[in-house]
């Protein structure tokens, strides 16, 4: 166990919940193979287990697994005609794939990961034989028996567009198995990349894998959705959605679902992404032996930014409302980022896939130290510390004609690349570059381009 396990320091609550510290290991799905001819159920279900054990051990203050039920009553629903039939799809095989999204110039390096899945039959096709619940109650029931204080269980509600009640099904198998929490995935952008999934907000029909991300082009039913599984059960009901909800999109959707009874909300996330195609071979994918490029779903670092907009959107915009953000939060830095903008809890996927699960106890080893450091009393206190500081563009003061350029002729190379700015103070005079601090607004565009930061701005001389 990592040494912040137990210091009281560390703790947070999200929706009432304690979790023994703010840096978790996000959901991560795929990992079952039951559409596979050769699928084997107990190997899928012993792989997952120790794989979240050993998160566990890595530190992870949560762990995530996905749930979808059909009921009897959804099922007669269904079989009376009264909500489409989504079921008529022939399974096909399961398959995904990974590749990582690399930029050759330093100093960017991993950008991040595009995943890509062909589904094989709807999750809720297979439920009709309880294969997938069967197995989830027993890796649900092998993890509280080992799990230490202070880990969540978090069931993602996996449901259908085509048959609403089936987030409120798996809902009630998520409280009957005794999980600690519950959000509706309102994330999953993977469905973008199916036949008619850009469609989908036009023609509002939902395709037999319809649920995730798709299901915020419908916001008046992801509302009714949440207040019936808050309705349905006693275990604190979270949200998450994906980075396509988009801003100021997010801040409906938020008060939508607060509205709706939610005690919280995840943000940031997963986006749909296109992979780049090969310039050397004639436009063909760049994915490793595929022969198209889906719309997929795009990961890790170039999703900080939409990460922490969406964070703090929330937290300025819906307060009362817990945050827990994912989205590129690959460093124990960006955790203590997003927390400092509004999120109470941060999780980690796409940067322990590529730096294995020793980043979680990396990262929770660094905020104890940096709380006591810093002279934090907890890491609650770092929660919206930044918050005040998110303005209107407005009411920011900028300083105008208070700030200005200054040019160190010493650190200077001559490699002219300020001059390439649209700028009337900055000019060439036989090779040396000069600045008119006159003219000068301060505006810190020629600063970007100077590596040797010969150029920087400073306070006006008064
Ligand atoms: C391989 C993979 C599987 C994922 N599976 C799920 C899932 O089953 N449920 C879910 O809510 N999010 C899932 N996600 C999204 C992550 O939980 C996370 O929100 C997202 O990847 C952004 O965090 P990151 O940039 O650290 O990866 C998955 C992401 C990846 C890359
Ligand atoms: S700070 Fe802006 S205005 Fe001043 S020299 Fe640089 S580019 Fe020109
Ligand atoms: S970018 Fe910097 S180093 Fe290059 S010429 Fe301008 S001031 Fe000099």
């Amino acid at each position: 166990m990592t040494d912040h396990t137990g210091d009281p320091a560390m703790d947070v609550v999200v929706a009432g919940v304690r979790f023994r510290s703010p840096i978790g290991l996000a959901a991560i799905g795929g990992g079952s193979h039951f559409g596979k001819p050769d699928a084997d159920p107990e190997l899928e279900e012993d792989v997952q287990l120790q794989f979240l054990l050993g998160s566990i051990e890595s530190g992870s203050s949560c762990v995530y697994i996905n749930v979808s039920y059909l009921s009897e009553a959804t099922l007669r629903k269904l079989a009376g005609g009264s909500v489409p039939d989504f079921r008529g799809e022939a399974p096909r095989i399961w398959a995904d794939r990974f590749m990582r999204a690399v930029t050759t110039v330093p100093p960017y390096g991993v950008e991040g990961l595009y995943s890509s899945v062909s589904p094989g039959p709807s999750v809720p096709e297979l439920e009709r034989e309880g294969a997938l619940l069967a197995s989830q109650k027993r890796l649900v029931q092998a993890l509280k028996e080992k799990r230490p204080e202070g880990v969540p269980i978090i069931g993602g509600l996996i449901g259908c567009g085509g048959a609403p009640d089936a987030y409120v099904d798996a809902a009630r198998e998520c409280e009957a198995m005794g999980l600690d929490l519950v959000e509706v995935n309102f994330h999953c952008p993977l469905q973008a990349g199916l036949r008619g999934g850009a469609d989908n907000p036009q023609t509002k029909v939902f395709l037999p894998f319809s649920h995730g991300g798709l299901m915020t082009d419908h916001p008046d039913l992801v509302e009714a959705i949440v207040r019936e599984v808050v309705h349905a059960v006693e275990v604190p009901v979270g949200v998450k959605f994906s980075a396509e909800v988009g801003f100021p999109r997010i801040v409906d959707m938020a008060r939508r679902v607060k509205a709706a009874g939610a005690q919280y909300i995840h943000v940031g996330g997963a986006a749909v992404g296109i992979a780049p195609p090969d310039i050397y071979n004639r436009g063909r994918p760049s994915w490793p032996f595929m022969d198209g490029s889906p719309f997929c779903l795009v990961s890790g670092s170039w999703m900080r930014r939409v990460c922490y907009r969406d964070v703090a959107a929330v937290a300025k915009f819906v307060p009362g409302l817990d945050i827990v953000a994912s989205g590129g939060l690959v460093t124990p830095e960006h955790c203590i980022e997003a927390m400092m903008l509004g999120a109470t809890l941060t999780q980690m996927c796409t940067g322990v896939m590529e730096q294995g699960r020793g980043l979680l106890r990396r990262s929770n080893a660094f905020l104890q130290k940096f709380l006591a450091d810093q002279g934090y009393g907890g890491a609650r206190e770092l929660v919206g510390l930044g918050l005040p500081y998110i303005k209107y563009s407005e009411d920011v003061d900028m300083m105008p004609g208070r700030v200005v350029v200054e040019l160190d002729q010493d650190r200077c190379t001559r490699c002219g690349r300020c001059l390439n700015n649209l700028c009337v103070a900055i000019c060439s005079e036989h090779g040396t570059v000069m600045v008119d601090q006159d003219k000068c607004t301060g505006c810190g565009a020629c600063t970007l381009a100077c590596r040797p930061e010969a150029l920087r701005l400073v306070r006006r001389a008064s």
